[in-house]
């Protein structure tokens, strides 16, 4: 699957300092809340409802992000079951002094759409 297939990022962000460690690496775990909201951006258009994620793949960070890089991650369904679906989120960087992409990771992200009571629910 290369990024082609998608249309646009569900996210694109600058990262910040705040969100990196002493050395000016971003924190993997704020790699991951972004991807995880970039999946919720498809799926949550898809259910119409609440949703949860309950899974994530194994995840796998082949290249590091620098404060400063464009973060964008993009998002699209690959499978619905009764209440879930898995959305492969894959996540590019453009750093400040390069114009091309460079894919930093990709993963399978699991929502579930949920009723008020919090329990699964079928989609439509
Ligand atoms: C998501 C949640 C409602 C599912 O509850 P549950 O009792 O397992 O519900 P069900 O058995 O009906 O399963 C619901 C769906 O989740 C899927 N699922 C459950 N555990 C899974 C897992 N580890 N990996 C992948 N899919 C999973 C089931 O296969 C099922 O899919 P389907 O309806 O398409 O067949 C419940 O686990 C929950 O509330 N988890 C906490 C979610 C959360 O707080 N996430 C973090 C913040 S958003």
């Amino acid at each position: 699957m290369t990024k082609e297939v998608f249309k646009e990022p569900a996210i694109k962000v600058i990262a910040m300092p705040a969100d990196a460690n002493a050395d000016g690496d971003m924190f993997g775990g704020w790699i991951l809340s972004m991807m995880d909201l970039a999946g919720a951006v498809p799926a949550r258009k898809r259910a119409r409802r609440r949703i949860v994620t309950v899974a994530v793949e194994n995840i796998v960070f082949h290249k590091p992000v620098f404060i400063g890089d464009c973060l964008e991650c993009y998002a699209m369904i690959e499978k619905t079951g009764r209440s879930s679906m898995t959305v492969l989120v894959e996540t590019f960087v453009e750093r400040r002094e390069k114009e091309e992409k460079e894919k930093i990771t990709e993963g399978r992200f699991v929502y579930v759409a949920i009723g008020p009571d919090r329990k699964s629910m079928p989609l439509d």
